[in-house]
């Protein structure tokens, strides 16, 4: 399915950005990205991208992560996005009573034969609590099961705990100390336990998306490239985008 397809269907709907959602199609259509984990789906806005990216590479299969205890709480429904967009096919929902922490340990369980874990994603996207905790230790279990030249993309880099709610995804913000509440907690992730790890060596943060990428590929020689990718047009579409979203969460969280 084309881009433009896809976009004139979910386009409006949380939580991806125009340059994020068209940045995400293409790299699973130039590295024929098949099997891809999607750490936080919500809407299924990112979810849709992709299945119509798969779509368009001839098929694949896209494994979704939420909790269970927010299946009725997106309006739109990821399954109600995908089968308006007729591919429901290429995606499986899965919905955890504490989070994709637990569904990547029976991910690891799973593939774990003669005590050596096997790897079988090519991408994953981490779109979850934005938690040092959660994120990191997601990360670590990503790893086990992401195959050599495969990516994990961040987002949120630089968000925060900020006033403006009282929890986040089970996280009380007046219960954090005021350094964790204000330390984007992703880019600790990003910078302090992904860039130095050694199975990894290309990084792209792309600043103004928020979006901080690493390919698995072992190299004494790690590059980090930092892109801006919006135009002022963009700057102006994305800021009214997170006044609806800051609206938005006013009514329903
Ligand atoms: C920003 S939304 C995901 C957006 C989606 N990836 C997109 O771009 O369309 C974050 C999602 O992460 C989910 N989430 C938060 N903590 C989680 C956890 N520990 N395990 C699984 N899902 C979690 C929330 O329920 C929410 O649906």
């Amino acid at each position: 399915m084309l881009f433009e397809t896809i976009h004139q269907k979910v386009k409006g709907v949380a939580y991806i950005s125009d340059l994020n959602a068209r940045y995400l199609y293409e790299l699973i259509i130039r590295e024929k990205l098949t099997n891809i984990l999607e750490l936080g789906v919500a809407h299924g806005t990112a979810t849709c991208y992709m299945a119509a990216a798969l779509d368009e590479i001839g098929g694949g299969q896209i494994t979704s992560v939420d909790l269970l205890e927010r299946e009725t709480l997106f309006d739109p429904s990821p399954e109600g996005q995908l089968a308006d967009a007729g591919l429901s096919h290429l995606v499986r929902i899965v919905r955890m009573q504490t989070g994709y922490t637990w569904f990547l340990h029976d991910e690891i369980k799973r593939l774990t034969i003669n005590d050596v874990c096997g790897s079988e994603y090519d991408l994953c996207l981490i779109d979850g609590p934005k938690n040092w905790t959660i994120d990191g230790c997601a990360f670590f279990l990503v790893d086990k099961i992401l195959k050599v030249n495969g990516w994990i993309i961040f987002d949120d880099y630089l968000w925060t705990y900020g006033p403006h709610r009282e929890a986040t995804d089970g996280i009380t913000h007046r219960n954090l100390s005021e350094e964790e509440r204000v330390t984007p907690q992703i880019r600790e992730v990003f910078e302090l336990l992904v860039k130095q790890h050694p199975h990894y060596s290309e990084f792209v943060l792309s600043r103004d998306t928020n979006w901080a990428i690493a390919r698995k590929r072992a190299s004494d020689k790690k590059t980090y490239t930092i892109e801006y990718r919006q135009t002022n047009k963009d700057v102006l579409v994305a800021a009214k985008d997170r006044v609806k979203r800051l609206l938005g969460m006013k009514f329903k969280y």
